[in-house]
């Protein structure tokens, strides 16, 4: 391929990018789409509905240390002994797919929002009864908002366009 060519191609990419609607039915093929740099997460982080846009994203990070050993959030990431979280916000409960769920979260019935992910940390069993999930839950609500925040801004959120 000569070089115009490949100026072509790598203009088209990042053309392509920032355009998050779209991780849906096109992210089979499009390549990764890059880490938002910091300045890209003080902005998402700024535009959350309150009281996430009050949030630590260094505290939501520290936070998200306990649920590493399960869970990865990158885009495309393996799944653990939990699924893959990347894109988990407006995501059916239990559908990702080549993940092997429990039927309390399969049959959960739900998407994925902050309010949501704010009671199945506090105690995912009792907001789940069934679920495989053995963690013990987040009893601080700061470090729920943080954590939740922080999920926010790595797993590929994007909100929803102002009118
Ligand atoms: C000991 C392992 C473990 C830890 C620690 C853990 N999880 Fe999970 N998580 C799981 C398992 C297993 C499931 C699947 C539950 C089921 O099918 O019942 C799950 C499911 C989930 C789901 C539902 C995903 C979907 O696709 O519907 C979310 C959201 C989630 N976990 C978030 C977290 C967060 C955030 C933390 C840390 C605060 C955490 N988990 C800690 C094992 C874990």
């Amino acid at each position: 391929m000569n070089r115009s060519a490949l100026i072509v191609l790598a203009a088209l990419g990042l053309a392509s990018c920032g355009q998050g609607e779209e991780s849906g039915a096109a992210a089979s093929t499009a390549p990764p789409r890059p880490a938002p740099t910091p300045a890209e997460k003080a902005a998402l982080l700024a535009a959350l509905p309150a009281p996430y846009d009050q949030a630590d994203l260094d505290n939501g990070r520290r936070v998200f240390a306990r649920c590493r050993s399960c869970h990865t959030i990158t885009e495309g990431g393996p799944n653990m002994t939990g699924p893959n979280l990347h894109g988990v916000f407006g995501r059916q409960a239990g559908t990702l797919p080549g993940y092997n769920y429990s039927t309390a979260v399969k049959e959960a019935g739900f998407v994925w929002d902050a309010g949501r992910l704010d009671h199945w940390l506090e105690n995912p069993r009792t907001f789940l009864k069934g679920t495989k999930m053995s963690f013990a839950g987040i009893p601080d609500p700061t470090d729920r908002r943080d954590v939740i925040a922080f999920l926010k801004v790595e797993t590929g959120y994007t909100p929803p366009a102002r009118p």
